[in-house]
């Protein structure tokens, strides 16, 4: 059985205080009323180690949103998949592609950064996902297999067992325009397709494959119960405990 996950990507939102705050309330809210989904929240760098402490015993997993393409070194500002770890941090963001797009991150560089991330037993939430411009072109499939491809396709079934996947149309990022349950899962299944051509039926079954854009409590349901959509990476609605809750509901 794959897991289902409801995954928060903070992006570069809460003061450290805030988001020590944000993480204690999800935990307390947590504590009473256990998920039915494995929980993580991606913070900003600077909380991982303090996050993942405060965290240590309860339902929630941390994650970080970026790592270093290179293992260390003088590579000003960087942080590197081993600094990570060393955090208590279980999961790595890759991909995303708000770091496609401003920070230029190619392919290969996410390649190397995947690499790296899986030497450092680190899990990996793996961005694709297609613009507005490629969806009217209808290239979403061709852009999410490439995408697979170039950064992903490359590791052994072993390691594929540390990816998670997430689908996440760039039009429908922080723009409130969710993708309809059909459309999402339509790729979501191309997608689980495009992995057991390469590692096997059984592998794509037990590959998570999560939704991501303007993912909200409203329409969380509806996309969960597609059989191919395993939960959600939000953004702007896991700012606020009581709207990732409403999320993380949606498997109730
Ligand atoms: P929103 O939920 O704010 O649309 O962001 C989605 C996202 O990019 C998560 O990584």
């Amino acid at each position: 059985m794959r897991k289902k996950i409801v995954a928060g990507n903070w992006k570069m939102n809460k003061t450290l205080q805030e988001g020590v705050a944000l993480a204690t309330e999800l935990k307390d809210i947590l504590a009473v009323e256990k998920p039915n989904c494995e929980v993580v929240i991606g913070t900003p760098f600077i909380h991982l180690a303090t996050v993942s402490e405060l965290l240590k015993d309860s339902v929630i997993a941390v994650s970080a949103q970026n790592c270093a393409s290179k293992a260390s070194g003088a590579y000003t500002g960087e942080v590197s998949a081993a600094m990570v770890k060393s955090t208590g941090a279980e999961y790595v963001i890759l991909g995303h592609s708000e770091r496609r797009e401003y920070y230029n991150e190619t392919p290969e560089i996410l390649k190397e950064k995947v690499d790296l991330a899986l030497e450092n037993g680190l899990k990996i939430i793996f961005c694709i996902g297609e613009s507005l411009a490629q969806r009217e072109a209808n290239e979403q499939e061709a852009v999410c297999k490439a995408e697979l491809v170039g950064s992903v396709f490359h590791l052994s079934p072993e390691q594929w067992k540390n990816i998670v996947i997430a689908y996440e149309p760039i039009w429908a990022i922080g723009t409130g325009k969710t993708a309809t349950a059909d459309q999402a899962e339509e790729i979501h299944a191309y997608i689980r397709k495009c992995v057991a051509e390469v590692y096997g039926a059984e592998a794509a079954e037990d590959t998570t494959i999560l939704y991501g854009g303007s993912c909200k409590a409203s329409n969380a349901p509806e996309l969960f119960a597609k059989p191919d959509i395993d939960g959600g990476l939000i953004g702007g609605a896991s700012l606020k405990a009581p709207d990732f809750k409403g999320i993380i509901d949606a498997w109730k």
